[in-house]
């Protein structure tokens, strides 16, 4: 079976050519545009394997891709790239509509090409599987969780180019009778993670002394999901998913992000002491413009229909994720020298 990543080298789409490489016999080429967000050290455990290969390509540009689809001849296209930092698009929320809706939808007109010219059997096997996240259904309060039928109302410029997408790929499936298939997933964390996101910049910023920004009070609740149970989803979706339907999945894991940061602390202080507690360096800062309050993912439709469920809980998987970032220095430290140093994204108030 011959499948193409898009983003494959980011956080989430690398944890999935290595699942795919190492836990199936697939074929896997990833196809990115290497934004400050892709990393080819993502996939270093796989690079060498003959079932990957690697494409630079901006999924904007509708030559390249139609001419990669017709070369590879995929049998599934399992679509990630994207622009994907809440705070950046409060920044540039231009970007944010050029790659995730503009992006998504030359995607879905090259697959739908490619689709129509292929022969019946292959037409059976195909699936143009999309990506996406909880943040489309907008703000929680402090009660109810995401089904996959909350209206959505996504509120930051990053959530609202990402549930225009989603209708993008429902459009070309209801329309076209492409095969599609749509998850939306809560908050991820663990290895490779680009270090401007909450957790990641947490663990760094500890072990560089600075302070640990909570925007607000911390009390915005998000529900964490390890990367490699999302990634496990995602190949049994693409597997076993009927085409035209939404998933949602979800880790059942609450926390506040003032409870992350502790806990973040509390596990540095066990595994790398000093005099003072990491907590000491924790900083409220004011908060992210819109910041949505909690999001909380209902994910029984996946469970019953497709027997998963996450395997790994928030403590475990937050403490493989604090001693894999102690363990590997050389892939943070060129990113933070180099790339992004912690400073302050998306404040707003232009
Ligand atoms: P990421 O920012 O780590 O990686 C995004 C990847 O897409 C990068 O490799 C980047 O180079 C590539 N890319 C960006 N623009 C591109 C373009 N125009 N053409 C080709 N490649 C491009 O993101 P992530 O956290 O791995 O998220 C992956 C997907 O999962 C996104 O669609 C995101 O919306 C969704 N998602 C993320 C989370 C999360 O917690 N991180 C949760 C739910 C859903
Ligand atoms: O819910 C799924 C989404 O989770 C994905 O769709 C996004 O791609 C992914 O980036 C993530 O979005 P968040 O905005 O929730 O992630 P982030 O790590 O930026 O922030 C997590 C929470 O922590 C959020 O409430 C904001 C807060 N935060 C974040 C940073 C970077 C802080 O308090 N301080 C910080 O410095």
């Amino acid at each position: 079976m011959k499948v193409i990543v898009t983003g494959g080298a980011g956080f989430i789409g690398s944890a999935l050519i290595r699942y795919l490489i190492k836990n199936t016999d697939c074929t896997v080429l990833n196809l990115d545009k290497l934004t400050y967000a892709g990393n080819p050290d993502n996939l270093k455990e796989v690079e060498t394997s003959p079932r990957y290969s690697f494409i630079q390509c901006d999924i904007c540009d509708s030559g390249k891709v139609a001419e990669i689809f017709r070369d590879f001849a995929p049998d599934s296209i399992m679509h990630l790239a994207a622009e994907s930092h809440v705070d950046r698009s409060i920044d540039s929320p231009l970007e944010f509509v050029r790659t995730n809706v503009m992006g998504t939808a030359n995607l879905l007109n090259c697959a739908l090409n490619y689709y129509s010219m292929l022969p019946e059997e292959k037409k059976n096997k195909f699936r143009f599987q999309h990506i996406s996240t909880d943040e489309v259904y907008g703000s929680l309060g402090k009660e109810g969780f995401f089904t996959e039928t909350t209206p959505y109302d996504p509120k930051s410029p990053y959530s609202a180019s990402k549930a225009s997408s989603d209708h993008m790929v429902r459009a070309w499936g209801h329309t076209f009778k492409l095969p599609v298939l749509i998850s939306n997933c809560s908050n991820n964390y663990g290895p490779y993670h680009f270090p401007e996101k909450l957790i990641p910049l947490i663990i760094l910023n500890a072990l560089d002394g600075k302070p640990l920004p909570i925007y607000g009070k911390g009390d915005n609740v998000r529900d964490w999901l390890y990367v490699e149970d999302h990634a496990r989803a995602l190949w049994l979706i693409n597997r076993q998913g009927v085409p035209g339907e939404t998933y949602n999945i979800g880790g059942n894991n609450e926390r506040t992000n003032l409870e992350v940061v502790e806990t973040c602390c509390a596990i540095l202080d066990e595994l790398r002491p000093k005099a003072e507690s990491y907590s000491k360096q924790i900083t409220f800062v004011a908060d992210r413009p819109g910041h949505d309050l909690r999001y909380a993912i209902d994910s029984s439709k996946l469970q019953k229909e497709l027997n998963w469920v996450p395997q790994t809980d928030f403590d475990t998987g937050l403490r493989e994720t604090v001693k894999w970032y102690l363990e590997n220095e050389w892939w943070w430290k060129p990113i933070r020298e180099k790339n992004y140093s912690g400073e302050r994204l998306g404040k707003g108030g232009k």
